[in-house]
């Protein structure tokens, strides 16, 4: 029988991504807007759970603007950690399994080498602390649960660093790119394939599973920094018209929200526990530009 998904988020890059490929995997998918299910309100959202008795439940929907939540804590707070927490509790009672992501930026990014799912955190911004106490309270009430940590998400939907670039040098202004901020992108649609792929097993495992807890899910290869990245984005896309991209830095680019200037994701126990290998960014990215540029109209960010 189809594994039954319900999936909070339909707009974002990975829930896009989860419903364009759920075709190609045996799971039969509901997705809720957030019309349908707000997580700003955590008990009905739980509700939903209990009234679809999902197998697998997907929460792909987050507060995912890292300055804004320096402000907003409260409502961050309530989408990213309590909205998490009640729907975890609501998973445990019906029996569904939960797959919820969270980020690199739960690490200070001292540690200068690929983080692995059990170093110590300690998150030096508003949305950071909310995805902390998020994954801690999923964790906490659902044991068939899996957090996956990603980080630096691209796709050739939404709001993202490759469509940002993309429109930056389409305007024909000099660039510069903040190129002490170190990590690896992840492509949405990497990600939610390997989600799909494991929904199976996330449904049939056992509590104890090592299918279950921390995971880390990023793209392979070398890491980057931003400015690495926007040169991997216009040598692709523009090849010899590929603008000059200048190096700036995380304290001549102040933001409201302090971001770690390390952040890779090792993902190697991951990869392991699941019998799949990640590939390259740069490979990702590839596939992404294409995407983009059979698809003009959708390019502007
Ligand atoms: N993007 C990254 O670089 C990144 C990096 C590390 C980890 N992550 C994590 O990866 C996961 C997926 O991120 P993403 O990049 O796919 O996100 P995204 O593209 O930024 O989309 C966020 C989604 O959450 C929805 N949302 C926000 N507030 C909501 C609320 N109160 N109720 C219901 N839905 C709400 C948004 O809906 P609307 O369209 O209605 O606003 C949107 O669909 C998140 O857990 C995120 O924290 C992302």
């Amino acid at each position: 029988m189809s594994v039954r998904v319900l999936m909070f988020g339909t707009t974002g890059q990975v829930a896009r991504e989860v419903i364009r490929q759920a075709t190609g995997h045996d799971v039969v998918l509901t997705a809720l807007s957030r019309a349908e299910a707000d997580l700003s309100d955590p008990e009905t959202c739980a509700r939903r759970v209990a009234e679809h008795r999902p197998d697998l439940v997907i929460l792909a929907a987050a507060y995912t603007a890292v300055d804004l939540a320096e402000t907003e804590g409260v409502m961050a707070r309530r989408v990213n950690a309590e909205a998490p927490g009640a729907i975890a509790r609501a998973c445990a009672s019906a029996g569904a399994a939960l797959v919820h992501f969270s980020t690199d930026f739960v690490f200070d990014g001292s540690k200068g080498a690929p983080y692995l799912a059990d170093d110590a955190t300690n998150p030096l911004n508003a949305y950071g602390e909310t995805k902390l106490e998020g994954e801690r309270k999923v964790l906490d009430a659902c044991p068939r649960a899996v957090v996956i940590r990603t980080s630096w998400v691209v796709s050739a939907h939404g709001k993202n660093f490759v469509k940002t670039m993309l429109r930056l040098a389409a305007g024909g202004q000099p660039l510069k790119v903040v190129d002490d901020q170190l990590g690896r992108p992840t492509s949405a649609a990497d990600l939610a394939g390997f989600v799909l792929s494991q929904a199976r097993r996330f449904v049939d495992a056992p509590c104890g599973d090592p299918a279950f807890g921390m995971h880390h899910f990023a793209n392979g290869g070398d890491i980057t920094s931003w400015r690495g990245f926007a040169q991997a984005i216009f040598a692709q896309a523009l090849g010899d018209r590929a603008p000059e991209v200048g190096a700036t830095t995380t304290a001549d680019w102040p933001s409201p929200a302090v971001r770690p200037l390390y952040s890779a994701l090792d993902t190697s126990a991951t990869e392991a526990v699941f019998g799949v290998r990640i590939r390259p960014w740069r490979e990702a990215v590839t596939e992404i530009v294409a995407e983009l540029q059979s698809q003009p109209e959708a390019t502007p960010a």
